[in-house]
């Protein structure tokens, strides 16, 4: 059974309490990805990510792709400038070429797979050699209060394994707020 996130709650994921908290200019930093580059933002939403990364990549752009159009459709509502492509994926399958993406970022979205080893591949296809890939989700073993129910978490310790499984080099993980983990892996050359 899937656990997709509800379009309806789609204002919250763009509060200021959550830009405060998440700070996406510290995400940015961590990933060190020139200006110039390509981002996708893999389960974009309405964009919380996408905004800030097509400005920090200045001349660079930023793929914005999500399998819900009702979320793209309030992504679109929110005027992207001409560096965000907006792209509908399938659940898996992506419209992108072989090794043209710099870096991939998934926040809120690995516990929603439903074939995480499938989406990994899928990743590591479109990623170029040394190509980034930064996870931000649920800690199913932080205290609950908010967020998905600890059952439909995915825990640090899995996504590592997913991870070294699925032939990524781990660089760095970590507690980024009380309760989401961060993981910094790399597309070995
Ligand atoms: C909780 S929201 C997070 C949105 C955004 N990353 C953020 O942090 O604000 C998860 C998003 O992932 C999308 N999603 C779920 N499964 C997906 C998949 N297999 N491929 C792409 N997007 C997916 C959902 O439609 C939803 O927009």
């Amino acid at each position: 059974m899937s656990h997709k996130f509800d379009p309806t709650r789609a204002e919250k994921l763009i509060s200021v309490q959550r830009y405060q908290e998440l700070k996406p200019d510290i995400l940015l930093q961590r990933l060190a990805t020139p200006p110039g580059s390509t981002i996708l933002d893999l389960g974009c939403g309405n964009g919380f990510f996408s905004f800030p990364a097509a400005v920090a990549m200045g001349e660079g752009m930023v793929i914005a792709a999500d399998v819900s159009e009702p979320m793209l459709s309030l992504l679109n509502q929110r005027n992207p400038p001409e560096n965000i492509q907006v792209l509908p994926v399938e659940e898996v399958k992506m419209d992108i070429e072989d090794d043209s993406v710099d870096a991939t970022v998934m926040i809120a979205l690995y516990h929603e797979f439903k074939s995480p080893s499938d989406n990994l591949a899928e990743i590591k296809r479109v990623l170029r050699p040394e190509g980034k890939l930064m996870i931000l989700d649920w800690d199913p073993l932080a205290e609950r209060e908010r967020g998905p129910s600890k059952d439909h978490r995915v825990s640090e310790s899995k996504v590592l394994s997913d991870l070294g499984s699925a032939g990524f080099k781990v660089d760095e993980h970590e507690n980024y707020v009380a309760d989401m983990w961060m993981i910094i892996a790399h597309n070995p050359a």
